[in-house]
């Protein structure tokens, strides 16, 4: 800037030079012009009287003369002889310029008269320039003389210089309204600009369309900042999430819709009501973030006392004694929850996602379920919303239309729809009927997120093969019907710590505890497992692997147990009913082939256990063994780590879970290979205990900065992003005011 200032002054210096010498050439011409026009004049109007007094009275001569430098230019005149005497002269004339001067150069030409009229002099006088005009003076052919008139000049330069003056100041002038005027329209504009995109990133609606690209820009930059702060080392917390949602949602109130409710009332056998907390990962992980977050959890209410607990809202306060959020149950039909959640969900999409060989059931009547009962959830959470762009944060394979439901009712909405279980390729996706409404629901969407990317992929490739949209491979977005979806990874973890671990008795004291009520010897080991009743959990391949550890290495049979807590789940479904069966008949197979008197090498634990139950078996345990044939993240791989204080016990993971690719310090194994995973049991009740405080250390160093509280700062954060982008672009707003349906 003050570099341009400085060269428009030098430009403006060069030009009021340029501009005065012209004047100053134009100026003098015209007044010398001036000057001898008017000695011609005075001095022919005046010959004739001057040639009538030559021989006459002198002091008439000199009286004539005097008239004749009465005109306020002229400031003397002489009367010459042709000797070049004085004959006449003024008053006060200048000897500079006698007659002999002024005659020797004024005596030119071949007949010697005279004939320099103009001369124009620099003399020594006060006055400084004059102009001599000379005449020569002849009667009747004889030459007399010749007059000289002394012209003042001195008023051209005080013209001049005033000419220069008024000159310099027009373009003094000038230059201030130049530069003046549009640096203060430049400064108002940029003041008012400022203001404006200050109300805009503050969150204002509507902008000029002028300020779209350096918007875009300017909240990319402060995204790409405040991403960068929040990828920060520094821990990440309940607190840490509030701030995110308090500094870059304005303490939006948050929903999250889920089948499964975290808190289940039931009625003991003595009609009392009891809490239970549901065997689910998704509530493990999200019911912490609920409590730093606040707002509303719209679930299936399917305890046998939830009617009883709710008010005329259907609303519950929860945690019990603590009520940081509000639960909203959701009635079902006996028909519904068959049609929508047993068949449609976990005998279709359930084994559709999963690659652990159970043939997905697709029938249309179920569909019809799932489709009403989508729309019952997303009518819901919209009566729920108190605002016209809620944050809703919908879970799992149980609700995949209602994202595009919810937005039809609500376009402003920031909808995050978050995928607990794998996503399948393409080509197996191709089996359900209804993929392309699947997918069409999902994309309804803000952002989708998965565990991993290998399922963002397969998401894109699924909506590449089956829909017409466009894919931004780039930006792993998708750009169906006007609307823009992102796929993200986020990896989902644990609160940390973990309420239970802080609460639970240490682990000397659980393995005390345990080793009582198994009636375990003192050197025993113990190996545990923990899941719901599923056959993707790869229960019946893990007790295989007991079977042939104990086969293999007798040093362990009447030592080595393993204790299987495995909770009921979705037990009205045939292959359900069957695992359940064949686990029972394989427990009996093992623990009839090895087991003695007390000695039974499996436990099995057939029923639902809270969690201070399942966190004294994870820390009383040598091993836990996670044998997932196909698991979207498994929780229980990192509740067994987090449970592990004492950085005791080994963790066995299969390879095809989410975890397995954040826990690497576990032995990691394919549970399908049987004999290699009896073998990483012998190893995991073999390895020295500083080998295994090396391991743990380093994967609850992990599971402390990658726990849930970041993984939903992540996606907030995104969705934080994602609708200051909106708001600035306006799509926000166009979307609230003409409800474009997805
Ligand atoms: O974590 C996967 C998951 O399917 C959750 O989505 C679900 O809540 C949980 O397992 C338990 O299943 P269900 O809710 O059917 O008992």
């Amino acid at each position: 800037m003050a570099q341009i200032v400085l060269t428009l002054i030098v430009g403006l210096a060069v030009l009021t030079w340029a501009a005065s010498g012209v004047v100053h050439t134009t100026a003098r011409s015209w007044f010398e012009r001036d000057v001898t026009s008017r000695s011609r004049l005075a001095l022919t109007s005046a010959r004739h009287s001057l040639v009538s007094a030559w021989v006459g009275d002198p002091k008439i001569l000199h009286a004539q003369l005097m008239d004749l430098a009465r005109d306020e230019r002229v400031m003397a005149v002489e009367l010459c002889n042709a000797d070049l005497s004085v004959r006449a002269r003024t008053d006060a004339f200048p000897d500079d310029f006698g007659c002999s001067i002024v005659g020797s150069r004024a005596r030119v030409g071949k007949n010697g008269g005279y004939v320099l009229h103009e001369w124009n002099a620099v003399s020594a006088l006060p006055s400084g320039r004059v102009y001599v005009s000379v005449m020569p003076l002849e009667w009747e052919g004889q030459e007399l003389g010749f007059v000289t008139m002394l012209h003042d000049m001195s008023f051209i330069e005080r013209r001049e210089a005033k000419a220069r003056n008024f000159l310099l100041v027009a373009f003094g002038i000038l230059a201030v309204l130049a530069f003046g005027v549009p640096m203060f329209v430049a400064k108002r504009a940029r003041s008012d600009w400022s203001i404006e995109l200050r109300r805009i990133l503050r969150g204002g609606a509507k902008h000029k369309r002028e300020f779209h690209p350096i918007v875009s820009d300017v909240v990319e930059l402060a995204g790409q900042m405040a991403n960068d702060r929040e990828d920060a080392p520094a821990q990440w917390n309940a607190e840490r999430l509030k701030q995110v949602l308090n500094r870059r949602l304005f303490g939006e109130k948050v929903i999250i819709v889920s089948n499964r409710e975290p808190y289940v009332h039931v009625f003991t056998e003595d009609g009392e009501v009891e809490v239970q907390h549901p065997a689910s990962g998704l509530v493990t992980a999200l019911e912490p973030v609920m409590r730093a977050c606040s707002g509303v959890w719209v679930a299936h209410g399917s305890g046998s006392a939830d009617r009883a607990t709710v008010d005329r809202k259907d609303h519950v306060s929860v945690p019990p004694g603590e009520n940081s959020y509000d639960i909203r149950r959701i009635w079902l039909s006996e028909a519904e929850e068959q049609g929508y959640y047993y068949v449609f969900s976990n005998e279709g999409l359930w084994p559709l996602c999963h690659i652990a060989h159970a043939s997905p059931i697709f029938r249309s009547a179920d569909w019809r379920q799932y489709k009403a009962v989508n729309q019952k959830f997303a009518d819901a959470v919209c009566d729920e919303a108190d605002s016209d762009d809620p944050i809703i944060l919908v879970q799992d394979y149980h609700f995949a239309l209602a994202p595009a439901m919810i937005r039809k009712r609500l376009p402003a909405a920031t909808v995050i729809m978050f995928w607990h279980i794998p996503w399948p390729n393409a080509e197996r996706m191709g089996i359900c009927p209804w993929r392309d409404e699947l997918l069409t629901g999902l994309l309804g969407s803000s952002i989708v997120g998965f565990h991993t990317q290998l399922h963002c992929n397969n998401f894109l490739d699924s909506v590449d093969r089956y829909l017409e949209a466009r894919l931004d491979r780039e930006e792993n977005a998708v750009v169906a019907r006007g609307h823009r979806t992102l796929v993200r990874p986020y990896p989902i973890s644990l609160e940390w710590p973990v309420r239970w671990a802080e609460t639970a008795p240490s682990p000397e004291e659980c393995r005390a505890q345990i080793w009582r009520e198994f009636n375990l010897k003192p050197d025993a080991f113990l190996g545990v497992g923990v899941d719901r009743l599923d056959y993707t959990k790869g229960i019946e391949e893990r007790l295989m692997a007991v079977e042939l550890l104990l086969e293999r290495h007798p040093e362990y049979r009447g030592r080595f147990t393993f204790a299987q807590v495995a909770a009921p789940s979705r037990t009205k479904i045939d292959r359900y009913r069957e695992l359940n069966e064949a686990v029972e008949a394989l427990t009996e197979r093992i623990n009839n082939r090895f087991g003695h008197g007390e000695y039974r090498p499996i436990i099995l634990l057939r029923e639902h256990h809270e969690p201070p139950d399942v966190f004294r078996y994870y820390r009383a345990a040598d091993l836990c063994y996670v044998s997932s044939l196909h698991d979207g993240m498994n929780l229980v791989a990192k509740e067994f780590v987090s449970a592990r204080s004492d950085r005791k016990g080994v963790l066995i993971l299969s390879e095809f879970t989410g975890a397995a690719k954040e826990l690497t310090e576990a032995l990691i194994v394919n549970p399908y290979d049987v004999e290699t995973s009896s073998e990483a049991m012998a190893t995991a009740l073999r390895m020295p205990i500083s080998e295994q405080m090396d391991r743990m250390r380093s994967m609850r160093s992990v599971l402390s900065q990658f726990n849930v509280y970041r993984w939903a700062g992540k996606m907030l954060g995104d969705a934080a992003r994602l609708r200051s982008q909106e708001r600035v672009t306006g799509r926000l707003a166009e979307r609230s005011s003409i409800g474009t349906a997805v």
